[in-house]
């Protein structure tokens, strides 16, 4: 039975029923769309659209309804929506009374108040997820604040970089995120439910009311922009995109760092895939899949947004076309997220290896050049001395550290013995003690200044 068959002769064909329906996936809703329910029959009750003993009667139906579905004994299942569902399951248990619940609302305000409320429920599993991700990270910073890793630029050899500098920049990317999704949870509280189809409600209804049982921060003050709007679908999209694209540079990150070629980390076997072919293989699957993962979520993203583009007002079926992307990347998200905490909590780092490349690649160059500009040199001539300096080594055969001071002063009468100690991985790391910068005490105050920032989630 459809909740709008009156006006019809001739029943739905079955094709265009199947076409058309979306409990299949938005039965996902159900908790939300009774939730909502209970509220919007209360309210009627109070404000004496229905009686008191009608609004008793139809929420404890609907309770009965949400603790059946919980436990097994109620599949949702047999109607075009999960509105319909709860309406005629309602109807089903306490009768007649079950009809008048649909008093002064429409599916219209409905659904839109359900995904509110389930993304904005979702919004929360999305900070806590990220913070649980966050505290890894730190505890990483932590264990390495002592250690030297290389850091790179393009992909070569840069400069020496401290391990925790590392792991709190991507601290840092998602903090970002998480008070991006806390924003976009703030931005969502506002309750749709009292705009009906389109135009309001001529009934007495007190929206405050439900607002209040429902936890709303506000109540929409436009009922056609309420009935229609999805930006906050969309936001939840692009900040679920950006968690991705973070991830996905860790994973990149992470896949060479464990590769033959560097060396530098060890994923636990617990983790890693083989080959069904060579046998010495461990493979980087989940890092692959999760940046793998990220062209599926943009593309939820980029979907909402074409769906939502010259929509004319308000409420459009296309709208139900917010429903897939949205599970499908909530889904997406909190498995990478989890299955990336999980990874981190047991990756090794080869520090010794990690010390080790930090001083190829002539990384400590900056800071001869910077020693020259210390001693009253332009920074540019400094430069192009440090330049030579470093085609002699080429040369030569030779690392920085290991030129005499001799080689040095051979091209420039300004070094003295203490470029010597200049020039070591450590002391390059070390001296860069600016905030945010690589020094063992600068990555300490960037954790802190990260934990303090975390404790808000
Ligand atoms: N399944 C619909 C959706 O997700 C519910 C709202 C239906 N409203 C309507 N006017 N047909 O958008």
């Amino acid at each position: 039975m459809k909740l709008w068959e009156g006006r019809f002769t001739a029943p739905m064909s079955k094709d265009a029923d199947a076409f058309n329906e979306s409990l299949s996936f938005d039965q996902k809703l159900y908790r939300a769309d009774i939730t909502a329910s209970v509220a919007h029959a209360t309210m009627l009750g109070k404000c004496g659209i229905i009686s008191p003993a009608e609004s008793e009667t139809i929420c404890k139906g609907l309770e009965s309804i949400l603790a059946d579905v919980d436990n097994g004994a109620l599949s949702v299942e047999g109607a075009e929506d999960v509105h319909s569902f709860v309406e005629s399951e309602l109807v089903k248990r306490i009768g007649e009374t079950g009809k008048k619940l649909h008093t002064a609302r429409s599916r219209n305000d409905q659904v839109a108040t359900d995904m509110r409320l389930y993304a904005r429920a979702s919004a929360d599993r999305a900070i806590q997820l990220l913070k649980a991700l966050i505290e890894t990270l730190l505890s990483l910073a932590k264990e390495h604040v002592k250690h030297v890793m290389p850091g790179f630029t393009h992909l070569r050899k840069a400069q020496p970089i401290n391990c925790a500098q590392y792991f709190n920049a991507y601290s840092e990317m998602f903090l970002r995120d998480t008070e991006r999704f806390a924003q976009l949870r703030e931005r969502m509280n506002v309750m749709p439910l009292g705009s009906a189809a389109l135009a309001g409600t001529s009934y007495p209804v007190n929206r405050e009311i439900t607002r209040e049982l429902l936890g709303f921060g506000d109540v929409s003050q436009n009922s056609l922009d309420a009935v229609s709007d999805r930006d906050f679908v969309a936001e939840y999209l692009f900040a679920a995109s950006l968690v991705m694209a973070h991830l996905s540079r860790l994973c990149e990150d992470t896949i060479l760092y464990t590769s033959e070629e560097f060396g530098y980390w060890v994923i636990p076997d617990e983790y890693s895939t083989g080959s069904s072919i060579m046998p010495q293989k461990k493979n980087p699957d989940l890092p692959e899949l999760v940046r793998g993962k990220t062209g599926r979520v943009y593309g939820h993203l980029v979907s909402i947004l074409t769906t939502i583009k010259g929509l004319p007002l308000a409420y459009n079926k296309d709208l139900q076309e917010d429903k897939e992307p949205f599970f499908d990347t909530e889904a997406t998200l909190f498995s990478c997220v989890n299955i990336y905490t999980a990874l981190l909590q047991k990756i090794k780092l080869n520090v010794n290896a990690m010390y080790e490349a930090a001083g190829g690649g002539y990384a400590t160059a900056t800071d001869v050049a910077d020693y020259l500009a210390k001693h009253g040199v332009p920074f540019r001539d400094a430069h192009a001395v440090t330049g030579k300096i470093v085609r002699y080594c080429i040369e030569t055969e030779k690392t920085l550290p290991a030129l005499t001071l001799r080689e040095f002063q051979m091209h420039s009468a300004v070094f003295e013995a203490d470029v010597l100690e200049a020039v070591t991985t450590r002391a390059s790391a070390e001296g860069r003690n600016s905030v945010g910068g690589s020094s063992t005490e600068a990555a300490r105050r960037g954790i802190q200044a990260i934990k303090k920032r975390l404790k808000k989630y």
